[in-house]
């Protein structure tokens, strides 16, 4: 059968949105009232009142038509930090944690991230993929259409290289993009001295690795009793020089350096920053390294929050993550917006420009993503509420109604 509308076909125009926001240049919200957004192509071309963007892109011929009456429109949301590849979980913890144990004892008894390893060693490629996929499919209801996911928890060359490949395909897959980060010293295996292990992440799990070539970044557990500063140092020099970009968990438990290591190295982010003082702050600010924070483990860990305003008020391009894994299991970048708000003071303007256009760019994306602005990426969250401010206000609840992946519907409740 021949298309009745070749023209525009590859069209979505969402229509009398009560309101659509878009992040401008500068880091301000633009907010539209009584707006419509079209996207041809996958890209946005036009956001204003709905009036002259209709007239111009009749919501009749295209594609997808949704009356958003009532309804606020946001960038889909970047989580640009999760562990979300894994098998089993850690429920249990979650009650040992609850009885007062340390992160740090359960680690170093043979738990934490290490049963998560012997988890993961143990599934099959098609059991990894399918706990992805699905957990892909929750970050996408609650309005994620890019998500970083770091391998990590395979800590052996081959699984680490399997850990990746099923990245890779989950990406292939699945609407929301998935962008790939080696985490090879995520912690010391068990058994293993930690420089004896950095010796074969550098020797062997990083050549391997960008052999293959599906890793763009690569990232370190840079803290007390895992990975120290120069060892840290080492792997992400290597990781470099083979041409991964390096990213920092920093100051997470505890101060030792790694905020600094990331403003040498001139790394895409630094995440965690739990402990950042004043002067990691105005380093990563000075090198133009992106602060990721991710109040969910702060949460989940009964911990101190980061300092948002401080790096907020030293000119830093703050970014908000979930870190989903089995340690923070939230897949929900808006449950991160709420913490972001009351537990981090951060407004929610601030709080919805870190989980779009900053997460973007703690990614290296260059094409707009995250902002709405004409010819970039029509990824579109629309909400079941009149107003962004709703993602954080009303917390613990999904707000997102339908999702648009490059001008597809790929969600709707
Ligand atoms: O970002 N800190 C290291 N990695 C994760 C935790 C992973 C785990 O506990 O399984 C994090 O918090
Ligand atoms: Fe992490």
């Amino acid at each position: 059968m021949s298309d009745p509308n070749p023209d525009h076909d590859h069209t979505a125009v969402v229509h009398d949105a009560a309101q659509i926001v878009t992040v401008e240049a500068d880091g301000s919200l633009g907010i539209y009232e009584d707006a419509a957004i079209a996207v041809v192509d996958g890209e946005v071309t036009r956001v204003g009142a709905t009036g002259p963007v209709t007239r111009e892109y009749p919501p009749e011929n295209a594609e997808y038509a949704i009356d958003a009456r009532g309804k606020a429109v946001v960038p889909g949301f970047v989580d640009p930090h999760t562990h979300a590849l894994f098998a089993g979980d850690r429920s249990d913890e979650f009650e040992a944690k609850l009885r007062g144990k340390t992160y740090q004892e359960i680690l170093a008894e043979g738990g934490g991230i290490l049963r998560t390893v012997r988890a993961t060693r143990e599934a099959s490629d098609e059991e990894l993929l399918s706990h992805l996929l699905s957990h892909l499919d929750t970050m996408l209801a609650h309005g994620t259409t890019t998500v970083e996911v770091k391998s990590g928890y395979g800590l052996d060359t081959a699984t680490e290289l399997r850990m990746l490949d099923v990245i890779a395909r989950a990406n292939d897959r699945h609407p929301v993009d998935v962008v790939p980060t080696f985490m090879g010293a995520h912690a010391v295996p068990e058994g293993r001295d930690a420089d004896d292990y950095v010796d074969e992440v550098v020797d062997e799990q990083i050549p391997a690795v960008a052999e293959q070539g599906i890793a763009r970044f690569c990232d370190v557990f840079c803290e007390e009793g895992v990975f120290s500063v120069p060892q840290s140092r080492r792997v992400l020099v290597t990781g470099e020089e083979h041409g991964l970009t390096p990213k920092v968990h920093a100051e997470e438990l505890a101060h030792i350096g790694g905020t600094q290591l990331a403003a040498q190295l001139g790394a895409t982010s630094a995440d965690h920053l739990l402990y950042a003082t004043q002067e990691d702050i105005d380093a990563v600010t000075d090198a133009g390294v992106v602060p990721v924070l991710l109040p969910g483990t702060a949460f989940g860990l009964g911990a101190e929050y980061a300092d948002a305003r401080a790096f907020l008020d030293a000119g830093a391009p703050v970014a908000v993550a979930t870190d989903f894994n089995p340690n923070c299991y939230s897949q929900s970048m808006e449950f991160a917006a709420s913490l972001s708000c009351v537990e981090m003071g951060m407004t929610p303007a601030e709080a919805l420009v870190a989980g779009t256009k900053n997460a973007a760019q703690a990614l290296d994306m260059d094409d707009g993503t995250g902002t709405l602005q004409p010819g970039t990426p029509g990824d579109i969250a629309v909400l079941d509420a009149p107003s962004y401010v709703h993602v954080p206000y009303n917390f613990g609840v999904n707000v997102v109604e339908t999702v648009l992946k490059g001008g597809e519907v790929v969600h709707h409740e």
